[in-house]
């Protein structure tokens, strides 16, 4: 692996404290939740422990966010952004949530595209909306892709508010193509409906996919579109709470302005996506060459040891959406191979209905913790 990135090795990792590490016991190799084993990038480390060197733990202060945001999105993405639309969030889900309240009525439908990241499902219920299923299409390949006609329908609905699209999709790794971003775009024009873009697996894209940014598109709907980012996932630093809305036009930028008391970043994590974005690209380019040479790897192994398991290689980030229902260990499998595997993966059914025999792999690690995921899983399904 790049030296940027250390070893991964499994002693040092069982150190960390986070959840990742600590819902199960030593004896559980744990590849669930989305944090990647890495180092972290060394101008994210300069960034907090020069604050902390100065007592500089107070509340937070935009400072070069939109600028380093702006620059990033230009050289990498292709999308020019106003700095001053750019604004700080605690995280993508408290930034969506806050929104989806201010903009939509006690009452609204949501839509989704499950299989889908959990927190979509559950977490707008907490504000009184509801949500409205517009599963992806799946072939027989196992490529999934963004469904007109289901789309339509859910936005016909009754109280059918908002769009929520996911982009680069979690858990399938879908890197959506301009046209299918612009069928989004035009069935909610045509039904009226607000449009929430999240782009956290973004910074991600691995080689061969050519991501387009929401806001980067000639659509009129750019113009009322809120976009969510961060560079939690890119550099892997959720525990520094800081996220990235982007307005689209003036009005939403004064709306995330009102509510910024309610939608505070946690400083140290605003100075953390700063050097991240601006100093830590280096360190991005050797985390999207590791998981290029992973998703390829992850291929190979499940080739040899669960011929029986569907995976479509993921176009963005660390997440491996696996087809288990050829293995007959249930809807959950993610239960068998924790119990019988010692392996703790995601749990397809946590993605939506569409989950039920499926699990989610974290292969932001290094190979031989891959090889070791897979070796588990395999040994789970002979006892
Ligand atoms: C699509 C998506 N959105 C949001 C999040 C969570 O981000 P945050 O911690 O900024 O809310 C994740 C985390 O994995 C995610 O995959």
């Amino acid at each position: 692996m790049d030296a940027l990135l250390g070893t991964c090795s499994l002693p040092q990792l069982r150190r960390r404290r986070s959840v990742k590490w600590r819902t199960h016991p030593a004896d559980v190799l744990p590849a669930f939740v989305a944090e990647m084993d890495f180092d972290l990038a060394q101008p994210v480390v300069r960034a907090v422990t020069a604050a902390l060197a100065t007592g500089d733990c107070g509340y937070p202060h935009k400072g070069t966010l939109g600028e380093a945001y702006a620059a990033f999105a230009a050289d990498r993405l292709g999308w020019d952004v106003d700095p001053a639309r750019v604004h700080p969030i605690p995280d993508v889900m408290t930034g969506l949530a806050e929104v989806v309240e201010a903009i939509t009525p006690p009452g609204s439908g949501i839509v989704i595209n499950p299989p889908v990241y959990p927190p979509f499902h559950f977490r707008f219920g907490f504000y009184g909306r509801r949500i409205i299923e517009a599963p992806l299409a799946r072939d027989e390949a196992g490529r999934y892709q963004l469904d007109r006609a289901a789309i339509e329908a859910a936005l016909s609905q009754p109280g059918a508010a908002a769009y929520l699209l996911c982009s680069p999709h979690n858990p399938t790794g879908n890197v959506w193509s301009a046209g299918q971003l612009e069928m989004a775009a035009d069935l909610c024009q045509c039904h009226g409906a607000a449009l929430l873009v999240d782009e956290i697996h973004a910074p991600l894209v691995l080689p061969g996919a050519r991501f387009v940014p929401f806001g980067s598109l000639r659509h009129e709907m750019t113009g009322q579109a809120f976009v969510f980012t961060s560079a939690s996932k890119g550099w892997n630093i959720p525990g520094l709470k800081c996220g990235i809305a982007i307005a689209g036009s003036e009005a939403g930028s004064a709306l995330l302005e009102r509510r910024s008391e309610a939608l505070l970043a946690a400083h140290l994590g605003v100075l953390a996506s700063a050097a991240a974005l601006t100093e830590g690209r280096p360190w991005l380019d050797a985390a999207r060459g590791q998981l290029d040479q992973n998703r390829v790897l992850l291929a190979d192994l499940l080739r040899e040891h669960l011929p029986g398991v569907g995976y479509v290689q993921p176009q963005a980030s660390f997440l491996a959406w696996l087809d288990c229902r050829a293995l007959g260990l249930g809807d959950d499998p993610s239960a068998v191979f924790l119990d019988r595997g010692r392996v703790a993966v995601g749990r397809g059914p946590d993605f939506g209905g569409q989950g039920r025999g499926f699990v989610r792999l974290n292969i932001g690690t290094s190979p031989e913790l891959i090889a070791e995921a897979v070796r588990r899983m395999a040994s789970a399904c002979r006892t």
